[in-house]
């Protein structure tokens, strides 16, 4: 009989409610314990969605029994310790994105992963949403010929608060990591890393890109040109050209519901999703593939790519001018 998969939970806000609602489609997880920094939020999100253990603190999760694998959710800063301490702990791990702060904390929780010979990704869902594997599909066979340059977007106007995590520079506020790296991910996943990076930012009151534009630039001409904006609701759109035709990832397109092919002299050809989760369920079943088989990271979306989006994460921050406390103390 397929073992069912006891997940624990750390950090219970908006995307934790989404994954666990997600979970409770797969036949094979079960919600076994969540951790909160408040012990009445961690039993109130226990009872919604019947997880046996809350815990009021995120460490006691790890003496959790029984306990298979964490999703971590809490704000980018905190990303890395929680990561480290379930590591450590022997805790295979899903890390939301962004992976961590910078590239020296994603080197810290990769090394904690080889160290403890731990399962570790990032969750990229996007990597495991069925238009990407479309998309991936489409290229594979040659439809589109050679990718010659992708262009993508990614905004939305949040409401104003200089407190929230998305414009709080103490939170990792701004466009960048919280978004852009959607469209980083679509560029890397496609033409690899850049030899050439180019970026300007609008840097807002709180010190955070609200706004921030990108143009990648490859060895052999390749280009990849990318947009995240927390000031303007974009089309949120992707497409990839290449030297016979295009892909066309409808809005939005890290969770698009159909994608066009486009060829010359004929007619798109469209490809349609039907979702019935909130489209976590799809890193989800990856996480639980990559246990069944004793794996310790996902060939779909490995360490060393994690590693590379986070350099140019970096590499972008360091031309737009933008710096986090965890820059200086790590
Ligand atoms: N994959 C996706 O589609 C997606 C979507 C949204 C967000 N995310 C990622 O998921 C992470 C969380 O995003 P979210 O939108 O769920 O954020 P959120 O609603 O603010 O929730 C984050 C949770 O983290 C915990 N936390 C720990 N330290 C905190 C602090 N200093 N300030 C505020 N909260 C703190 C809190 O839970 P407790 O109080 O229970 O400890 C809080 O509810 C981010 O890294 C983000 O990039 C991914």
């Amino acid at each position: 009989m397929a073992k069912t998969y006891n997940w624990g939970i750390i950090g219970l806000g908006k995307i934790a409610h989404k994954f666990a609602q997600d979970l409770d489609t797969l036949p094979n997880a079960r919600l076994q314990a969540v951790a909160s920094r408040s012990e009445e939020r961690a039993r109130e999100f226990a009872l919604q969605y019947g997880a046996p253990h809350a815990f009021g603190s995120y460490e006691e999760i790890t003496a959790c029994p029984g306990l298979d694998v964490v999703y971590i959710a809490t704000p980018h800063p905190g990303h890395r310790d929680n990561t480290v301490m379930c590591l450590n702990a022997g805790i295979p791990v899903l890390c939301e994105k962004p992976f961590a702060m910078n590239s020296r904390q994603v080197r810290e929780m990769v090394a904690a992963a080889r160290a403890s010979d731990t399962f570790l990704m990032e969750a990229i869902w996007t990597r495991f949403n069925p238009s990407t594997a479309k998309a991936l599909e489409l290229i594979g066979h040659g439809m589109i010929g050679d990718v010659l340059s992708v262009k993508a977007d990614f905004g939305f106007r949040p409401l104003f608060d200089p407190d929230s995590r998305l414009f709080n520079h103490a939170l990792g506020g701004g466009s960048l990591l919280d978004i852009g790296i959607y469209p980083v991910f679509l560029a890397l996943l496609l033409l690899g890393k850049p030899a050439g990076i180019q970026a300007m930012a609008h840097i807002g009151a709180t010190g955070v890109d609200e706004e921030v534009g990108m143009l990648f630039q490859y060895q052999n001409g390749q280009m990849a040109h990318l947009h995240a904006s927390l000031r303007a609701f974009t089309k949120t759109e992707a497409f990839i050209y290449g030297e016979r035709g295009a892909i066309h990832l409808h809005t939005r397109w890290h969770e698009p519901t159909s994608l066009s092919l486009i060829l010359e002299d004929r007619r798109p050809q469209d490809y349609r999703f039907e979702y019935t989760t909130n489209g976590y369920s799809y890193e989800a079943e990856e996480v639980m593939h990559c246990l069944e088989h004793g794996l310790k990271e996902s060939p779909l979306l490995p360490l060393s790519f994690s590693q590379d989006l986070m350099e140019v994460l970096d590499r972008v921050r360091e031309i737009i001018g933008l710096q986090y406390p965890e820059d200086e103390t790590g």
